[in-house]
């Protein structure tokens, strides 16, 4: 009997990629997603429902229509800036509205969640690489929610047996290696995507967001982790659910640090491109380095990165703006 995951978010960036994966394993999935960042046509593979997370009779027709062996939740507002500005609108849609899928979860006797945190959750490091046993300090509204979703998670485990896997992403980035999906963000705020757009001509510069930092060129250093190395520490995450493990958290990074002028220089490598580069003043909130050391994930998960290179994340990255 196949396997049955509902992925909510399942029509944004990571969430379609991880659509794509599970579909080709055979599972039967369904995607839960209200569209508001998603696209309808991002999803390549399963059941889709229109919904949204604030609706909880819509949450409980969703439960009550299929038995879920588990639920991917991919579905949060993602950027830090807009989280300053407008913190409830951050707290009411990834806390209230996960507390409200975990309580329907928790009606239908469901008990595996995956859930994706962040980087974010560690705010200004003390060290790097960040492992698992660095404290938590998030520094914006943002993390702050993620944080407070782990903590939900561990005391509804203690409670009621919900097993959980929470996947701090570093820098997630690059696309589909098939060039069917990639990052569609509107507004864009990442600096990948956000490079190539300059490179293709979508854009009439791009802006690097202070040159000032405690770093060898100056500019911020990031550790970006290919949008499929992170579906395949999902599967892994169910696997382990699947075997009976207890909730669990793992960074997920490559444990290289890349600057903005080093990703410049790879996009203009990789796509022969010139384009305008203009140096601004720092961005507010970004940590000068965030790496990760994500032994754990590969000693308990089993999981190896398959396009650990900065230059493949970068190559996925254009071929798929090259067909937009
Ligand atoms: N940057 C620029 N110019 C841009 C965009 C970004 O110089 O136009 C810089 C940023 O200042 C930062 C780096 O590029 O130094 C990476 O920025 P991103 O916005 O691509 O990514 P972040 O590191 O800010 O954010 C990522 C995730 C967030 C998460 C955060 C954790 O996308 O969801 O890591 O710190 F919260």
């Amino acid at each position: 009997m196949s396997l049955n995951v509902l992925v909510v978010g399942g029509a944004g960036y990571i969430g379609s990629h991880m659509v794509k994966n599970l579909c080709g394993r055979g599972v039967h999935v369904t995607t839960f997603d209200n569209l508001c960042s998603g696209h309808r046509d991002a999803v390549l593979g399963g059941a889709f429902i229109e919904g949204d997370l604030a609706d909880r009779a819509a949450l409980e027709r969703v439960f009550a229509a299929r038995k879920y062996d588990a639920v991917m939740h991919f579905a949060s507002f993602i950027e830090v800036g807009e989280s300053v500005r407008l913190p409830a609108k951050y707290y009411r849609n990834n806390v209230s509205n996960t507390l409200n899928l975990l309580e329907c979860m928790q009606a239908a006797g469901v008990e595996q969640f995956i859930f994706s945190s962040t980087a974010a959750i560690f705010g200004t490091p003390q060290r790097v690489p960040i492992d698992e046993t660095h404290p938590t300090n998030p520094i914006n509204p943002y993390g702050r929610s993620k944080l407070m979703v782990e903590q939900m998670l561990a005391d509804l485990a203690r409670a009621h047996g919900l097993r959980s896997v929470c996947l701090r992403y570093f820098n997630a980035a690059g696309a589909d290696p098939d060039g069917q999906l990639g990052e569609r963000h509107n507004p864009e705020t990442h600096l990948i995507p956000l490079v190539l757009q300059a490179a293709s001509g979508r854009r009439p510069f791009m802006s690097v967001f202070g040159t000032d930092y405690d770093t060898p060129d100056g500019t911020c250093i990031r550790d970006y982790v290919h949008v499929a190395d992170l579906c395949e520490a999902h599967w892994l995450a169910l696997q382990s659910l699947a075997q009976g493990e207890g909730s669990q958290a793992y960074n997920l990074g490559n444990g290289d640090g890349f600057s903005v002028f080093e990703v410049i220089d790879t996009v203009r490598k990789v796509t022969g491109r010139e384009f305008t580069v203009k140096h601004e003043t720092r961005r507010a909130g970004d940590p000068s380095r965030l790496v990760a050391d994500s032994s754990a994930a590969r000693q308990k998960l089993g999981w190896v990165p398959k396009y650990p290179s900065l230059q493949t994340i970068v190559e996925h990255a254009w071929a798929f703006e090259q067909r937009r």
